[in-house]
């Protein structure tokens, strides 16, 4: 099991308050919000997702990402990120102080075309206002490739597209790319040949995977991608998320299961599951709802 290319040390970018906030059934106050990423800050994440610059129309739970920015403690040594769809998006997450922006297109016309409301080549013309503005302030740029190995709408999604709009986003400037199973249907093969396929349009560290466990089969995908070289993954505190325009995905890849698979394969993170596992108590609290983390069901039971 253990290969050659296997990282040491591994980046894990928490989306929690972004890609599962953003999908909430019911209204978590700018306070509740506020006091979560103040708790993931507090576990040590590098980068941090907080929230998303988008229309208030498309995502009316992330409104409130001004105020939301604007109310946290920043930690030196986290990078609060954002989601950033145009230049409107960019103008407001400048004025937030933003250390990083994610532009976000997918590998699949239909699904773009139903998430950002333009065709693929469309999503890239309107990051090139996005990611020059981002150059101009020092801001870091990543830029999310959805629907990477499976389209709800589409189906299959060829390795060779995925590698086409990655080869579209370095030619734009992003500083990393991170490759999106929107819907949960990835199997560790596929991890193979789509890895295989960017391998032509960019380099193995410049490369994140954000998997989600809608059909159990996220940790699996990251040790196939771990033994690839992959050293940068996405996920959420306690397994929240979905996305709006990926009927039936259900949530991320939970945070705490991943460092559990990490920390117990001598890999290191910088994070402390202790202080994730807190901020998931927390916000299920608020939402009144059992976070879907295995790890978190194991370490909360009371025997
Ligand atoms: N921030 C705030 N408002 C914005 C905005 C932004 N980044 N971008 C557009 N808007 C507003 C416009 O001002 C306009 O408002 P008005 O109707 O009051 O004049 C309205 O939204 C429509 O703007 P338009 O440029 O025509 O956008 P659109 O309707 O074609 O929508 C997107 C395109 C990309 C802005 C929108 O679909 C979106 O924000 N999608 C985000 C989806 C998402 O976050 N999905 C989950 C992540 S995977
Ligand atoms: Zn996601």
């Amino acid at each position: 099991m253990e290969s050659d290319m296997m990282p040491k040390r591994v980046t894990v970018v928490e989306v929690g308050p972004r890609d599962g906030l953003q999908n909430e059934k019911g209204v978590i106050s700018t306070e509740a919000k506020i006091a979560f990423i103040n708790m993931l800050s507090a576990a040590g994440f590098s980068v941090l997702e907080a929230t998303s610059f988008v229309s208030p129309k498309a995502i009316p739970q992330l409104a409130d990402a001004t105020e939301v920015m604007a109310g946290i403690t920043r930690r030196q040594g986290t990078r609060y990120a954002v989601l950033v769809p145009n230049a409107k998006g960019m103008e407001r997450a400048l004025a937030a102080h933003v250390d990083e922006v994610a532009v976000f297109t997918g590998a699949s016309e239909t699904f773009v075309q139903h998430n950002i409301r333009t065709s693929i080549a469309g999503s890239i013309e309107n990051f090139r206002p996005v990611v020059s503005m981002a150059r101009e302030a020092g801001v870091r740029v990543r830029g999310y490739i959805s629907t990477a190995f499976g389209c709800p709408y589409e189906g299959a999604v060829a390795p060779a597209a995925v590698a086409g709009v990655a080869r579209e986003l370095v030619a734009l400037g992003v500083d990393e790319i991170s490759i999106g199973d929107t819907i949960g249907v990835a199997t560790p093969n596929q991890v193979g040949d789509v890895v295989g396929a960017l391998r032509e349009a960019t380099s193995l560290d410049r490369l994140a995977m954000h998997f989600h466990d809608t059909r159990g089969t996220a940790l699996a995908n990251v040790l196939a991608a771990l033994e690839l070289g992959i050293a940068t993954f996405d996920s959420s505190s306690g397994g929240l998320g979905g996305c709006p325009y990926a009927p039936g995905a259900s949530g991320n890849l939970a945070t705490e299961d991943l460092l559990y698979l990490l920390h117990g394969m001598g890999i290191e993170t910088g994070v402390d599951l202790d202080a994730v596992v807190a901020a998931s108590r927390y916000l299920a609290g608020v939402r009144g709802l059992a976070p879907a983390s295995r790890y978190y069901a194991a370490a909360t039971a009371t025997a």
